[in-house]
């Protein structure tokens, strides 16, 4: 198992590229079981939850080709309609095939993901929304079991805006029959593009961005080639990095228009930031101020950046609050922070963070993906080295991090435990 040893006290110069984004490429490489032919993808991250979601679409017969950011995957010859647990238990986005299942063979069967370290996430929405397109669903042995001769077009409410529940239904309505208007949807930036994609392929969607998506059903869908979006989590990660380690750095092949909530709040913070066409320039403040935030659905504050922007505050003038509304259980990251000296206060859904001049270097654990990316900025601007253990988990959402960080100065290595 592998551990990364960060060495603290090196503020971030220079250039970096941002990758393609997990969570849009996900929805979009499913997608492609909705119509024959071959689909090819650009600018595909190179994760651990994209091999893994690569393994089940070959497991339900696809044929997959892939190299160096670029993916070909032919659907055609799609048998099999179950994701086995073994597969679905390792990355809980595999759920993401249970609609389009559903729309191409008329049935599907999906492990229950079960829940993870941030909270319960339960799929109740997926699955009540599917029903009211006419599925018969039951749940047996830890499986959903889902069937349809033809899925029909219907009007759903979702009771919160969920991201890949939204994504879910999307892709189930594409081929249903009639027309789908599914109110209180997610407008998250990768919703945009898996509609965009979808539309592409010949599916007829409106509304992509608010909060209203009306879906015209259609009989079938056409191969495409398409680009992933870049990740805005990614950015958002070194934007925070360079922040604070009072650094001078330039995001590359990034959408700075993804993430006016996060810059927003990283400049309150005291940070320089230029945000071009594609890339975002950040230049840290000589002292970080506090800054209370609450995270929220798109286009609020991303959940995904809670535990680095904690980090900045860790080392703030002064008191903040960091207020997390979408999972129940997500500062797991706050007692390996006060391993490193941080002064934070949790108390239910908000964390209270009293900013202390430095934090000192300790032998910290992952506990899921942005918690350890949160602790590996931690290192970056603590006393002394850091080791940060369980880092599979970082594998699963950044390419290559102690590459890029290396690139802009950071002492930082990745060794074999
Ligand atoms: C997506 O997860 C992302 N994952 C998450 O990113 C991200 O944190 C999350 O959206 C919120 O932005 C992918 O896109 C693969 P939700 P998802 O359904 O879709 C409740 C990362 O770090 N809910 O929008 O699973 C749920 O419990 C990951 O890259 C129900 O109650 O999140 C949560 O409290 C972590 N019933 C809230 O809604 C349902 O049926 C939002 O969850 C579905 C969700």
């Amino acid at each position: 198992m592998d551990k990364i040893i960060v060495q603290g006290g090196h503020p971030l110069k220079g250039e970096v590229d941002i990758g393609g984004a997990k969570n849009a490429a996900l929805p979009v490489l499913v997608a492609s079981i909705l119509c024959d032919g071959e689909n090819t993808y650009t600018n595909v991250p190179n994760l651990q939850d994209v091999k893994s979601i690569a393994i089940l679409l070959t497991s339900l017969g696809a044929e997959i080709d892939a190299q160096d950011g670029l993916m070909r995957i032919d659907a055609s010859r799609i048998k099999n309609h179950e994701a086995p647990y073994d597969l679905v238990r390792k990355m809980r986005a595999s759920i993401l095939v249970l609609g389009p299942l559903l729309a191409r063979l008329g049935k599907a069967r999906v492990s229950l993901p079960g829940g993870c370290a941030i909270g319960a996430r339960p799929i109740n929405l997926h699955l009540k929304g599917l029903a009211r397109l006419g599925a018969s669903i039951e749940l047996k042995h830890g499986y959903v079991e889902a069937s349809a001769r033809r899925l029909k077009g219907n009007d759903i409410y979702l009771d919160t805006p969920t991201v890949t529940g939204t994504e879910n239904l999307m892709m189930a309505a594409v081929l249903a029959q009639g027309t789908t208007v599914i109110s209180n949807v997610a407008r998250e930036p990768e919703i945009v593009a898996l509609a965009e994609v979808l539309n592409k392929m010949g599916a007829k969607i409106e509304g992509q961005g608010t909060s209203i998506l009306k879906i015209e059903g259609v009989k079938s869908l056409n191969p495409v080639s398409v680009e992933i979006i870049p990740d805005r989590i990614e950015t958002g990660t070194f934007m925070v990095a360079a922040a604070l380690t009072g650094g001078d750095v330039t995001l590359r092949n990034c959408r700075a228009d993804h993430l006016k909530a996060l810059i927003h709040n990283v400049g309150l913070t005291g940070a320089t930031i230029a945000a071009g066409l594609n890339r975002i320039g950040v230049v840290g403040g000589k002292e970080i101020a506090s800054v209370d935030v609450k995270t929220l659905p798109y286009p609020g504050f991303p959940t995904d950046m809670q535990a680095q922007f904690m980090v900045l505050m860790s080392v703030a003038k002064g008191l903040s609050i960091i207020s997390e509304t979408i999972f129940e259980n997500r500062f797991i990251h706050v007692s390996e922070l006060k391993r490193m000296g941080a002064d934070i206060t949790v108390s239910g859904q908000a964390s209270m963070i009293q900013g202390v001049p430095k934090l000192s270097a300790a032998p910290v654990m992952a506990t899921d993906l942005r918690a350890s990316a949160s602790l590996i900025l931690a290192g970056l601007v603590a006393e002394g080295e850091t080791q940060v253990n369980r880092v599979y988990h970082l594998d699963r959402g950044y390419e290559s991090m102690e590459k890029k960080f290396v690139r802009l100065g950071a002492v930082i290595k990745r060794v074999r435990a």
